[in-house]
């Protein structure tokens, strides 16, 4: 089954709560968090403290996708904020081996994601340690953004990668009901979406996105 995450960095930061409530009034199972740090990315977005006080306040299991360098030195604050799921870039560290288990050995959900850039091939020997890949779709960093097109073909090829094991795709970055769509027909099973949902009507935009993928 295709889901639809939606990312809260697309949302109203006056309102937060309020886009949280529809959310779970949406029956959203899961909701995407960035972490951005001004570096990784030049873009700075919720630290661990504010990720914790969303997560006390919704039942949605959180989608920690972190765009830090030096992930070893936050990954104990963002277990600690409860996230039943979370990935680390495999460009920001010369030691993802050693990150994505320590995720799983917290008893989480261990993502590894991959910049535009870097080539599916990278994941052949991070399979056993992994439980989804986040491919991202543009530069991370900054909302709005065009979705790259080649995208479609690393989703193909990821899928062949993972062959028979049970690992989801998922995908970040620039993404409306149309581009879902192909998507999930490519193989991604988690579609991240922020702009195109959180617009002027919400209602009408996230149920569009839910149809495109059923
Ligand atoms: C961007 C983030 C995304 C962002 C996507 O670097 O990782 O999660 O919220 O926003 P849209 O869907 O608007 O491109
Ligand atoms: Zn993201």
């Amino acid at each position: 089954m295709t889901q639809i995450l939606p990312s809260i960095f697309g949302a109203d930061i006056m309102h937060l709560q309020d886009d949280i409530d529809f959310l779970e009034a949406e029956q959203t199972e899961i909701l995407h968090v960035d972490l951005m740090d001004g570096n990784f990315v030049s873009n700075i977005a919720f630290g661990p403290n504010q990720i914790a006080a969303m997560k006390q306040n919704s039942k949605m299991v959180f989608d920690v996708h972190m765009m830090v360098d030096h992930p070893k030195d936050h990954l104990d604050d963002v277990i600690d904020t409860g996230a039943e799921m979370i990935s680390v870039h495999y460009e920001s560290t010369p030691h993802i081996h050693s990150m994505l288990q320590k995720i799983r050995k917290a008893g989480r959900k261990a993502g590894v994601v991959i910049n535009p850039g870097t080539p599916e091939a990278v994941l052949e020997y991070l399979l056993d340690d992994i439980d989804y890949i986040l491919i991202m779709t543009i530069n991370p960093g900054q909302p709005g953004q065009t979705f790259i097109r080649k995208s479609l073909e690393k989703i193909r090829n990821t899928k062949k990668i993972i062959g028979d094991r049970k690992i989801q795709i998922e995908v970040d970055g620039g993404v409306n009901k149309e581009i879902a769509k192909e998507c999930a027909e490519a193989g991604a099973e988690l579609i991240v979406v922020g702009g195109a949902l959180f617009s002027n009507d919400k209602k009408a935009q996230y149920d569009a996105l839910k149809d495109a993928v059923k």
